[in-house]
C-alpha cells in the first residue's frame, strides 16, 4: 500500500444505528453510581431568542401556507446580508440565487450527496463521497443515499483534526462528487483555515467535485470568529463554483427544533438543487422562516450564548487541565478528552457511568474502524457542554476525580 492511501478507506457501509442508539445498548443493564448527568447530546440548552415567540405570533397564519421551496424574498436577503456582514462577502452572495432554506444543515446534508451525483454524472456506479473520520453520521446517509462510496479520511491531531488534503490520489478525487467537511469539526471543534478552504476548492474544480462545507457551529467559538470558506472563495477572485455552506439556526440561536437553515454558495448547483428539492425536500415553514429573518438581524443572543458556553470551558479547565492539559477547544461547544491513559473509548464510557453517573459518548461510536482495524476515536470521550453550569460543574468534577483516583 502506497503511503499516500493509508489515510482512506473505501466502501463504507452506512452505520447500522446512530451513536446514541449504541450507547444506549452498551449502558442498558448499567445502573449509574451516582445521580445521574447526561452530557452526550448536542442539543443546546440555552434559551431560545425572546423574540421568538413574538414573531411566530404575529407569522401564524403561514402555518396554513405550502411554503414555496426557495423560501421567502424575506428570508434569502436576511441570509445574504448575515453572510456578507460575518464574512465581509461584499455582496458576493446573490439573494436571488445564491440561498436556499432548509430543515436544518442536517436536511440539506443528506440531499446534497444525491444531487452532485446527479449534477456531474461522472458515468461511474459507485462515485466516491468523502467524509472526515470521525464524522457527523449524516454524512454517511447521504453517501448511501447517493448509491455511493463512503471514503473516510482521518481526522487526528496531526493534521489539527482536518482531512489531510495532501495524501490524496488524484484517481480518487476524480471519482468524487461530493466532499463533506465540518469547520469548525464535530466532535474536534477545530476550525479550517484559510488556506485549507482555498486548497480545497482547488481540488474541487481541478477533480470537479463539489463541497458539503458544514459550518453549523460557525458562531460558537471562544473570542475568534473561525473563517468561512465563502471567504476563502471570496480571496481567490469570488468564483462560488463547487461550493455550498451549510448552517443553521439551531447551534447560533438555541433553536434546534425549530429546523430552520439554509445552503448558500454555487448559484448554479442551487438552480438545479432546488428542482430536485421541489420534487423530494421538504419545505421550511414560513413561520419559521420568519423567526430565521429576525434571528440572523441579531447579535446579543449569539454573544450571550458564547458567554454561557465559554464559562462552561472555565469550569473545564479547572476541573480537568491539571489532568489532561489544556482542554477547551477554539469553536464548537464539545470537549473532545484523549484518555487513552485510562483504557478505550468503551470501557471508560461504560466505568464512568457506573462509578460516576456520568454519561458521556465514546468516540469511536463517532468514527469509523479504518481498514487496517484501527479508530480514530478510538482514545477519545465527546462531552457536550449544553447542560446548565452547576450540572456541568459537578460532571466534570466527578469526572476529574474519577480520572485521578485511576491514574
Ligand atoms: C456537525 C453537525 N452538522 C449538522 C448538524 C445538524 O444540525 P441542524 O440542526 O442544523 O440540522 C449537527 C447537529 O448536531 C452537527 O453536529
Amino acid at each position: 500500500m502506497v503511503a499516500s492511501q493509508k489515510a482512506y478507506k473505501r466502501g463504507t457501509s452506512l452505520p447500522s444505528s446512530n451513536p446514541f442508539q449504541r450507547l444506549a445498548e452498551l449502558l442498558d443493564g448499567e445502573t449509574p453510581g451516582l445521580d445521574p448527568i447526561i452530557m452526550t447530546i448536542g442539543e443546546p440548552q440555552h434559551a431560545i431568542p425572546d423574540f421568538t415567540a413574538e414573531v411566530l405570533a404575529e407569522n401564524m397564519a403561514g402555518f396554513r401556507r405550502y411554503p414555496p421551496i426557495n423560501g421567502t424574498p424575506e428570508f434569502r436577503a436576511a441570509i445574504a446580508a448575515w453572510l456578507d456582514r460575518r464574512y465581509q462577502l461584499n455582496g458576493l452572495v446573490d439573494p436571488e440565487h445564491g440561498v436556499l432554506p432548509l430543515n436544518g444543515s442536517r436536511e440539506g446534508l443528506s440531499f446534497g450527496a444525491i444531487s452532485a451525483r446527479d449534477q456531474l454524472d461522472k458515468g461511474l456506479d459507485h462515485p466516491a463521497v468523502i467524509l472526515p473520520n470521525p464524522f457527523y453520521q449524516t454524512y454517511a446517509a447521504a453517501a448511501h443515499v447517493a448509491d455511493a462510496q463512503a471514503v473516510l479520511l482521518d481526522a487526528v491531531p496531526g493534521n489539527n483534526f482536518l482531512p489531510d488534503l495532501t495524501s490524496l490520489d488524484a484517481d480518487l478525487l476524480d471519482e468524487t462528487v461530493a466532499f463533506y467537511i465540518a469547520s469548525p469539526t464535530n466532535p474536534e471543534g477545530h476550525a479550517a483555515d484559510i488556506a485549507y478552504w482555498q486548497r480545497l476548492i482547488g481540488l474541487a474544480r481541478k477533480h470537479r467535485f463539489f463541497i458539503f462545507a458544514d459550518e453549523c457551529y460557525s458562531e460558537i467559538y471562544r473570542d475568534t470568529p473561525p473563517p468561512g470558506i465563502l471567504e476563502a472563495a471570496r480571496d481567490m477572485g469570488g468564483d462560488l463554483s463547487n461550493i455550498v455552506v451549510l448552517n443553521s439556526l439551531s447551534k447560533r440561536s438555541n433553536l434546534a427544533g425549530l429546523r430552520c437553515g439554509f445552503a448558500a454558495g454555487d448559484p448554479e448547483f442551487l438552480r438545479k438543487w432546488a428542482k430536485f428539492r421541489g420534487l423530494a425536500a421538504p419545505q421550511v415553514p414560513l413561520p419559521a422562516q420568519a423567526v430565521a429573518v429576525r434571528a440572523y438581524q441579531d447579535e446579543a443572543h449569539v454573544a450571550e450564548n458564547r458567554r454561557l458556553y465559554n464559562d462552561k470551558f472555565e469550569v473545564a479547565e479547572r476541573h480537568l487541565g491539571p489532568i489532561l492539559g489544556p482542554v477547551t477547544p477554539e469553536a464548537g461547544f464539545f470537549l473532545w478528552l484523549d484518555i487513552g491513559r485510562w483504557g478505550d473509548a468503551v470501557s471508560v464510557t461504560k466505568a464512568l457511568w457506573r462509578d460516576a453517573g456520568v454519561k458521556v459518548l465514546p468516540g469511536s461510536y463517532l468514527a469509523s474502524d479504518q481498514s487496517d482495524g484501527s479508530n480514530p476515536g478510538r482514545t477519545y470521550i465527546r462531552i457536550s457542554l449544553t447542560a446548565p453550569l452547576v450540572q456541568t460543574d459537578t460532571a466534570l468534577r466527578r469526572l476529574a476525580n474519577w480520572l485521578g483516583d485511576k491514574a
